[in-house]
């Protein structure tokens, strides 16, 4: 796996571009995507289903960049979306309707006439009531939908359990006990075509076990539809694939990918077309955050480097107790390490980006916050009225700005001060 972000001359960067440069002439915090690690990472996907009808659809809420997203488009990949928003994104990139498939557990009757009007886009459905649903606005829009139930195998996976999604105590998928009968309604609903199945089983996810688990019992209950009458034409096993933030060890994605297919061919089922929907192992560490220090505030318990990014920018410590790697961007080996909780400047005791990092430090420093590709700024927020910040793609020695530093005034946009007469 290319690794875009190493050290030249004791200066970390990003491909061929000094990280120091790129936040000098863009300002942090900033995002800084690599084309490169994004490129082989898809294609590592990519070249372990060579000879095998298999397909790879990047799920778009890892990050949803329009130059990220693009950067799929040329490499083939399909995509995964949630939303009309993502749709419309995907759309934007240049992807195809037919290499959509739509997730998600609540889809409004506006998203589902969007997508059918379009044709071609995949509805993976999570629910009898979605399924009834779906039926009835093919119908009024005279198109027939193109569906594959998700469906719950009630497997467990050993990761946060904000990110686990293959149990029975989730809000996720049909339950594994009632697909057959739903996949039985759906063949009596004349606007839905059944095409395929799908599962999801959680995300982080370091082991292929909890994988083969879900796929035997995905594979029991084929079989059971195909002889209610039904075809399933492809079988997505979702996304999930883990990768390296500290000292994890997940399989690589050639490895995943041929132990998956292999196991269905090892239980005879070859001719099936396989789908991935991979979002963090595509773009995880194919970013950093740039994050200047603003301030280094010694402590009687703890000693705070206060820099300017914040929980707004990446939430993932707060919310899933995620640990990313911190190196300063041009190290310093002068004096003795001292050790720092790494927060941002908002108004939170949650706001931590890492905690307990050892460091030599001085105000005005520039840290990379490592792995934030996925679910970073996808992620991002206004919290405390901060813009968002910028977002670069790097090819080789060429910039490209992806996102421009949002601006104060556009926070406002929309909103409205009560008027005098009120
Ligand atoms: N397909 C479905 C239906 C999903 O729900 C997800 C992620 C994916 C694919 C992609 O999973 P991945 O390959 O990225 O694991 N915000 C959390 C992760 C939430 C994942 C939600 N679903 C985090 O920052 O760790």
């Amino acid at each position: 796996m290319v690794n875009a972000f190493t050290y030249l001359d004791n200066q970390l960067h990003a491909e061929r571009v000094p990280a120091s440069m790129l936040a000098e002439q863009y300002g942090t915090p900033l995002y800084v995507y690599s084309r490169a690690a994004l490129t082989d990472a898809y294609r590592s996907y990519a070249d372990a289903c060579t000879g095998r009808r298999a397909k790879v659809h990047f799920a778009v809420k890892a990050n949803s960049n329009l130059a990220v997203l693009s950067v799929f488009v040329r490499l083939g990949a399909g995509f995964d979306i949630v939303s009309g928003g993502e749709l419309a994104r995907v759309l934007a990139a240049g992807g195809k309707p037919n290499d959509v498939v739509f997730s998600g557990v609540g889809k409004s009757a506006a998203e589902m006439r969007i997508a059918l009007d379009m044709g071609g886009c995949c509805f993976n459905i999570e629910s009898l009531a979605e399924l009834e649903h779906l039926n009835q606005v093919a119908s009024e829009s005279g198109r027939i939908a193109p569906i594959s139930l998700r469906v719950n195998p009630d497997v467990d996976v050993k990761t946060h359990q904000y990110i686990s999604t293959g149990l029975k105590s989730t809000k996720f998928g049909v339950a594994f006990d009632d697909a057959r009968a739903t996949y039985r309604a759906a063949l009596g609903m004349k606007y839905l075509r059944i095409t395929g199945i799908d599962c999801h089983i959680g995300s982080q996810i370091t082991e292929i076990s909890p994988y083969l688990n879900a796929i035997d019992k995905i594979l029991e209950l084929v079989v059971q539809v195909e002889s209610d009458g039904a075809l399933i034409q492809h079988i997505d096993i979702g996304g999930g694939l883990g990768i390296r933030y500290h000292d994890e060890t997940p399989p690589n994605i050639g490895m995943f990918v041929k132990t998956i297919l292999d196991h269905f061919t090892q239980r005879g089922h070859s001719h099936r077309e396989i789908w991935f929907e991979p979002g963090r192992s595509l773009v995880g560490n194919a970013g950093i955050l740039l994050t200047r220090v603003e301030y280094l505030k010694p402590g009687p318990v703890k000693n705070f480097a206060i820099v300017d990014a914040a929980m707004n920018d990446l939430i993932r410590p707060a919310m899933y107790n995620a640990y990313h790697t911190v190196d300063a961007v041009t190290p310093r080996n002068n004096q003795p390490l001292v050790t720092y909780d790494i927060v941002g400047p908002v108004c939170e005791s949650g706001d931590w980006l890492a905690r307990d990092r050892p460091f030599i430090l001085e105000t005005g420093d520039l840290l990379a916050i490592r792995s934030v590709g996925a679910y970073g700024f996808a992620i991002s927020s206004n919290y405390n009225s901060r813009p968002r910040a910028a977002e670069l793609l790097v090819d080789g020695a060429q910039v490209h700005v992806a996102r421009q530093r949002e601006t104060i005034t556009k926070l406002m946009d929309g909103e409205l001060v009560l008027p005098d007469y009120i």
